[in-house]
């Protein structure tokens, strides 16, 4: 079986379904996906308004498009007899995934699916074509990350929700240092199951201080994550260029290729290249890094 072909995510930008203002010029902030928001960003009161304001929603989103970009993806809320509600009106033409908070077990995902599936069925789409944006939140979840990264061929990406884990574990604040081993699980999780690491060990909130948000998403690259989410249009930038490969390193990664190619032509398998040893797993990452700038350009 091939791997599956993973859609690019860097940049995930949420946007409240009820903010008409917003929802107008959204798909125009470069954002790699546009998640339009039932859960967090609406309060309770609005629940049933926001939901019915979602057909409208993904058809302003989608006439600003550029072709496929973004992806379209809604945000449910977790609670059951909200999310089914959630579910009838997002499984609808012209939306491309959904984005599922607390998820805190494969079973969890396996009812989902089941609903998902009736509803594409019921309404004539295209069967398994919405993909799944997870996030994990609660102890629970970052205790079963590794099942429900694997639990539904859907799922293309999986991220720790900061905030609300750190409410779930009694932390005071997010700390990025204490979150950076549930981080560490997502990663191995995503990995393991093929899937997109996404996040960064920093505040989705952050979008005054540009300069700290571009370092804590620089950190999210190194640290192996592929996107992650945000909240304002002035993140977006950031996020794509800091989850893109950069010019030096795309001229290394040709370096690599072309000093691992020749040597492969005398027959070895290892080759001095700017003063240190190059190797297969050397040349696994300058290919890895050539075909994202690829599929960028
Ligand atoms: N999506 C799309 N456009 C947005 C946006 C978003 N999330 N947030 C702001 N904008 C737009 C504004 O419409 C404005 O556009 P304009 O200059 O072309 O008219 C521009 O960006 C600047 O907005 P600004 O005045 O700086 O933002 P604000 O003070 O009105 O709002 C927030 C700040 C944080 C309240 C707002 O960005 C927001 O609600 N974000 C989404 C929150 C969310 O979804 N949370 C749940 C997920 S954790
Ligand atoms: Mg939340």
């Amino acid at each position: 079986m091939s791997p599956k072909q993973l859609p690019l995510w860097r940049s995930m930008l949420y946007v409240p379904a009820t903010a008409e203002k917003f929802l107008a010029k959204a798909a125009g902030r470069g954002a790699d996906g546009v998640l339009i928001d039932l859960e967090d960003s609406i309060p309770p009161s609005r629940k049933t308004e926001a939901r019915a304001a979602l057909a409208a929603a993904v058809a302003t989103v989608r006439a600003g498009r550029d072709g496929e970009k973004p992806a379209i993806l809604v945000r449910i809320n977790r609670p059951w007899r909200l999310a089914i509600r959630d579910l009838e009106a997002s499984v609808i033409d012209g939306v491309d995934g959904l984005c599922l908070p607390k998820v805190d077990s494969a079973d969890h995902l396996a009812a989902i699916d089941e609903v998902v599936a009736d509803l594409e069925t019921e309404r004539d789409l295209p069967p398994g074509r919405l993909s799944y944006f997870v996030l994990v939140e609660t102890a629970k979840g970052v205790a079963e990350a590794r099942a429900i990264a694997k639990a539904s061929p859907r799922v293309c990406g999986i991220t720790l929700g900061g905030e609300d884990l750190a409410a779930d574990l009694g932390l005071p604040e997010p700390d990025p240092m204490v979150l950076a081993p549930y981080n560490a699980e997502i990663l191995l999780a995503a990995r393991e199951a093929g899937v997109l690491p996404m996040g960064y060990p920093g505040s989705i909130a952050e979008f005054s201080d540009l300069e700290a948000f571009r370092a804590a998403a620089e950190q999210g690259r190194r640290e192996g994550f592929e996107g992650g989410a945000c909240i304002h249009p002035a993140q977006v930038p950031v996020l794509n260029a800091a989850f893109a490969p950069g010019a030096e390193e795309i001229a290394h990664a040709e370096g690599v290729m072309a000093a691992f190619e020749a040597s492969l032509a005398k027959g070895e398998g290892a080759v001095a290249y700017q003063g240190k040893m190059i190797d297969k797993p050397i040349v696994d990452r300058a290919r890895r890094v050539l075909e994202k700038s690829n599929r960028l350009s």
